[in-house]
């Protein structure tokens, strides 16, 4: 049996729209943005996460870049397949290990039986002999530290790039939820639009990723306001690159029908929550993972909507692959995981 363990190598792996993460030995080896660069005409994988980044927007007619997964979902399977397969080669010890491949992968939980085929098969194309699946507000609930087989409800919510999921959880299970497809790429596109419409300027999908970090808020007062941030862009009267620059209220602006839209979502699952289990809510609060948790007021905008206590996970870009590392240690006792055999 040790034997076996010394060749057993065991992955945790984070599939998300934006960031695709991996943990091995508890360790984060891997957080690269799920990106990746194509050669069009031999079909060839150029590069994956940063360096393909690097190549968005900035491609030529032999060069493309794929975003496989879009709302939370893969919608381009070979692209997909490419992307796991560069990243997971990244890692070190990967390229001249043989033994036995075990992985735990998170998914969205809106996800189809087709798409969930597509995930294990993606996982047979790089050795794996033993994979797992875990609905992604289960592993951002083991990731936050919540004991989710207690009976006691907790409420999450995961607000990545493509979706926000938000999930009542108790007993190993998800007892309700909402996944909509409102979070950080529909902010990015709304700060574009913005820009568009408010100062006839053009700008890229980095650009607005940038100006969301920098000065993105869900509030018009904050109490730490950030400085306001420069842009370049394209002039759409004159064709020309010119700087504008941007505060954080044109943003809180800019974003306030999609943080709505959150909103209302939130209110609909605590609507949907059985009462014994919104009494736990009432004590326990709402629990923010994933890279939209960061923005600025946004905490405060749910607390004062729902009139319950928010708390933000500690480092919510990395909740949702920590928990999927909980589950890969606990692949034998939790009965929330999917296998093969259960699609
Ligand atoms: N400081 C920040 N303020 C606002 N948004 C941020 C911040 N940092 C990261 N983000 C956004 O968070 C999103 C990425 O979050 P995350 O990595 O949790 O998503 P994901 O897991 O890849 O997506 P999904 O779970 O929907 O498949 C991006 O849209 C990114 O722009
Ligand atoms: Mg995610």
């Amino acid at each position: 049996m040790k034997l076996f363990k010394f060749f057993t190598q065991e992955l945790a792996i984070d599939l998300g729209t934006a960031n695709t993460l991996i943990i091995q030995n508890d360790q984060i080896v891997v957080d690269e943005p799920s990106i990746v660069a194509i050669n069009r005409k031999t079909g060839e994988t150029i590069a994956v996460g940063n360096r393909a980044m690097q190549m968005h927007e900035k491609t030529h007619e032999s060069i493309k870049t794929i975003r496989p997964l879009k709302d939370g979902v893969i919608a381009d399977f070979q692209a997909a397949e490419s992307m796991i397969e560069g990243l997971i080669n990244m890692i070190e010890s990967r390229r001249t290990f043989f033994g036995h491949l075990k992985m735990v992968i998170c998914i969205p939980s809106g996800i189809t039986e087709v798409e969930k085929r597509a995930v294990f098969d993606s996982a047979d194309h790089v050795d794996s002999k033993e994979t797992y699946l875990i609905h992604e507000p289960m592993a951002a609930a083991l990731g936050i530290g919540l004991d989710v087989q207690e009976p006691i409800g907790n409420m999450v919510i995961d607000i990545g790039g493509g979706t926000t999921e938000i999930a009542v959880i108790a007993l190993s299970g998800i007892v309700c939820d909402q996944s909509i497809r409102i979070a950080g790429d529909e902010f990015s596109s709304d700060i574009m639009n913005y820009m568009k419409r408010q100062h006839n300027i053009l700008i890229g999908e980095r650009t607005a990723e940038q100006i969301k970090i920098q000065v993105g808020s869900a509030l018009q007062v904050l109490d730490n306001p950030p400085d306001d941030c420069y842009v370049n862009g394209r002039d759409l009267m004159t064709g020309i690159p010119k700087q504008i620059s941007v505060s954080y209220q044109e943003i809180a602006h800019a974003l306030d029908k999609s943080i709505a839209k959150i909103e209302e979502a939130i209110i609909r699952a605590l609507e949907t929550t059985p009462p014994e289990l919104a009494s736990d809510i009432f004590q326990t609060g709402l629990y923010l993972t994933g890279g939209g948790a960061l923005l600025r007021g946004l905490d405060k905008r749910i607390a004062q909507k729902t009139k319950l206590n928010v708390h933000v996970a500690d480092d919510p870009l990395r909740a949702v692959v920590r928990g999927t590392g909980i589950a890969l240690k606990n692949t034998d006792k939790f009965s929330f995981l999917i296998d093969r055999k259960s699609i």
